[in-house]
């Protein structure tokens, strides 16, 4: 079945030759192709090109109206198992308390772990599965999920085997990272050393067994695991394939960021709290620094200086970090115009550092993340904005007439 995507004002996302991580300067450059069509066959696109040139007939056409066509969103970071809401914890920070407060009193994330813990698989999956269904009518063709909430093998595993069957029943790419290190759980306050064995010795080897994730990552930050635990863990895990993601910086400046360089992450993620020192060692190695802006916005925290990392010439990230404790919202489009309005990015920045970065952080550049032949047709039909500063301009309004991911049109 062919489907044709015509009469498209502007489509977006149409590099020359195989799209790389965009770093710097380029990043405020997004190529397009003016009064364009796009050809879907299988859910592959099979041709893009300028209206002038439109020839044959084809099963469906589909007339986008003179719309603006963007490459679907790709959120890199994203913890969207989880049991319930943490809505008293906000309004305890309404109150005064701050998140590391909350935490340390047994809040935070062992309270998460507390209701997952307690929550059944199948009720995991359905809450799950309707955070994934509003992500993608958000505009998201590609996702990571992390466990982290589990905190012991039991609840990990089973948050893994959620995201597992989020990965067969949706038709969007969807990335398990094993999170075990996200906290120390109540059971080994006093023994911490016994935790991280815990995760080394018997949840990376099984995790790794049963195919369950495809990344580990760790909460290195104050209050949360030191450079050395972190780097422990993330060793294992490489030695049982799996590749490193790391939570820095978020708290603290912790030498987090040097950590993930140092370890060949494929991203470091957070960085509210970095010098020049970590913008100059990112810029000597290829792990990606993956910004959260939501985080910022909702924990009222300073916002990573993307601008000063852009301009040193890195290719910069965005992500949701969906979550319940310090993100509770997957809505990229208004991520975006925090990271115009608080970050000072550029409208083509900040999109490209959630389409083709973002695919870039989840391994996916040759199929996701842009607007070429022979990559999935992924993408989001603006609902008549003139520009792609609207996006941005007109904060929490959707711009979204309709995804398609493949052959679906949501
Ligand atoms: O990325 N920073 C660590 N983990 C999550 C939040 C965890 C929580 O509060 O539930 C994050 O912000
Ligand atoms: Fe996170």
């Amino acid at each position: 079945m062919r489907t044709r995507y015509s009469n498209i004002g502007k489509l977006y996302g149409t590099y020359n030759g195989p799209p790389a991580l965009r770093k710097g300067e380029d990043l405020s450059f997004l190529p397009h192709i003016e009064e364009a069509f796009l050809l879907e066959e299988d859910g592959i696109i099979v041709e893009i090109g300028r209206m002038a040139d439109l020839q044959g007939t084809v099963d469906r056409e589909i007339d986008c109206e003179g719309n603006l066509v963007l490459p679907a969103w790709c959120d890199s970071h994203t913890h969207v198992v989880f049991a319930e809401s943490r809505y008293q914890e906000f309004r305890m920070r309404l109150q005064g308390k701050l998140y590391e407060e909350i935490a340390k009193a047994g809040g935070g994330i062992l309270n998460s772990a507390a209701k997952l813990g307690v929550a059944s698989e199948d009720d995991l999956y359905l809450s799950a599965a309707e955070r994934v269904k509003e992500l993608i009518h958000n505009g998201v063709g590609a996702l990571e999920i992390k466990s982290g909430y589990g905190l012991t093998p039991k609840s990990e595993y089973k948050m893994l085997r959620v995201i597992q069957r989020l990965k067969s029943n949706f038709p969007i790419d969807i990335k398990a990272t094993f999170l075990g290190a996200h906290a120390i759980p109540k059971a080994f306050k006093n023994n911490r050393t016994g935790y991280i064995d815990q995760i080394i010795n018997e949840m990376i080897p099984h995790v790794s067994k049963e195919g369950l994730a495809d990344y580990c990552d760790v909460f290195c930050d104050k209050g949360f695991f030191t450079i050395e635990e972190s780097r422990r863990i993330l060793e294992a895990a490489y030695k049982y394939g799996m590749k490193a993601k790391i939570h820095a910086n978020e708290l603290a400046v912790s030498g987090g960021v040097q950590l993930a360089c140092d370890m060949n992450a494929i991203s470091c993620d957070h960085l509210e709290s970095v010098t020049p020192v970590e913008i100059e060692y990112l810029k000597r190695h290829n792990t990606i620094p993956t910004l959260l802006p939501g985080t910022s916005f909702f924990l009222g925290i300073p916002y990573a200086p993307a601008r000063k990392m852009i301009d040193a010439g890195l290719g910069i990230c965005l992500a949701s970090d969906y979550n319940p404790g310090s993100t509770p919202s997957g809505n990229i489009p208004f991520l975006l115009s925090l990271a115009c309005i608080r970050m000072k990015l550029l409208p083509e920045e900040a999109i490209q550092a959630v389409t083709i970065n973002g695919a870039c952080a989840l391994e996916l550049e040759d199929t996701v993340g842009a607007l070429q032949v022979g990559f999935k047709s992924n993408f989001i039909v603006l609902d008549g904005l003139r520009d792609l500063s609207e996006i941005m301009y007109f904060y929490g309004k959707s711009p979204i007439k309709q995804v398609v991911i493949g052959t679906n049109i949501f």
